[in-house]
């Protein structure tokens, strides 16, 4: 070797081991990090949810393994990795404050979860979790508020649980009152609003015409001028099941899933074996009511603060 490569060579060295050090320098700065309750974070301070909150959360949207959960402003990452250890989901934290990340991708580490939990430094309104099958926050009502609407542009079926605070008019489908928090949990609607033609083999030719504010749905069932109200009407996720008396007078249950234009399912009068139906949508929904705009939103959670 010439002088000039071993010269090159060994300055290359030394750049290696000045990086490494300052690689580990930069570990064992962030391995000393402590995060201060209540410290500022970009929307939110950092307060970490209790851990007895964090597993009835978990409970509440009934984690599996093969959800994908994703928090929202993870703080030191104890819901990810919660759900990791105690459920075996695969869970992804987004949080704004990048010692936060660092520290939590440690606690996984520690925890053991590190396969199935990740860490990213993002900005919760500037991210893409639509992936998730769960979501889980604790930040505050107007932060819910902004995040309502990209919630209900998720998969129905979506399970979000919030620790403390609502989702404005969105009324939960399950909460927990107890010493441990309060807990809020709903499912995202599929949408089934518009008007339908039903199908099911002894029924009479009909039609649905459907309404829907978040997950409450009300409509009638149309047969020629017979105009008759679903009986207890629900969605849930993407289950849907109403009662409906035809001009015969006999009551059919409907239950079925909603998939975009097309409801299948399985229609039974009593006493009689259920059959297979079916409904189109006539055109396109309507979109789902109580979604107001962000400013709208905003003005009308300030209006019930200050009512408070
Ligand atoms: C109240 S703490 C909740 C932490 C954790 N989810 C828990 O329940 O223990 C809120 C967290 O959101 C983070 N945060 C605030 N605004 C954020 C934003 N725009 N994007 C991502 N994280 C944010 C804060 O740094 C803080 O760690």
């Amino acid at each position: 070797m010439t002088t000039l490569a071993q010269a090159s060579l060994s300055r290359r060295l030394a750049v290696l081991s000045l990086a490494s050090l300052a690689a580990s320098a930069t570990l064992a700065q962030n391995s000393s990090y402590e995060p201060q309750r209540g410290q500022a974070g970009k929307d939110v301070i950092w307060i970490p949810t209790p851990d007895e909150t964090v597993t009835r959360m978990l409970q509440m949207v009934e984690v599996k393994p093969s959800d994908r959960v994703f928090d929202l402003g993870s703080g030191d990452g104890k819901i990810a990795i919660a759900a990791a250890r105690e459920f075996g989901a695969r869970a992804t934290g987004l949080e704004y404050n990048p010692d936060m990340v660092t520290f939590s991708q440690r606690r996984a580490q520690e925890a053991g979860v590190a396969d199935k939990v990740q860490f990213r430094q993002a900005d919760i309104f500037q991210s893409d979790f639509s992936s998730a099958t769960v979501v889980t926050m604790y930040l505050l009502p107007e932060l819910n508020l902004r995040l309502r609407p990209l919630l209900f542009k998720m998969a129905p079926g979506t399970r979000v649980v919030s620790h403390s605070f609502t989702m404005g008019d969105w009324t939960p489908d399950e909460t927990a009152r107890a010493g441990v928090g309060d807990v809020y949990m709903w499912l995202v609607p599929a949408n089934a609003s518009g008007s339908w033609k039903l199908v099911a083999n002894g029924l009479a030719d009909a039609s649905l015409s459907l309404s829907q504010r978040y997950q409450v749905l009300s409509g009638d069932g149309l047969f020629g001028d017979l105009r008759a109200s679903l009986v207890r009407p629900r969605i849930a996720g993407e289950q849907l099941s109403f009662g409906l008396r035809d001009p015969k007078g006999q009551l059919w249950q409907f239950e079925g899933k909603v998939a975009g234009n097309r409801i299948t399912g399985t229609a039974t009068r009593s006493g009689q074996a259920g059959v297979p139906f079916e409904a189109r949508r006539n055109g396109d929904s309507a979109p789902i009511a109580g979604l107001a705009s962000t400013a709208e939103l905003s003005a009308s959670a300030l209006a019930a603060s200050l009512a408070r």
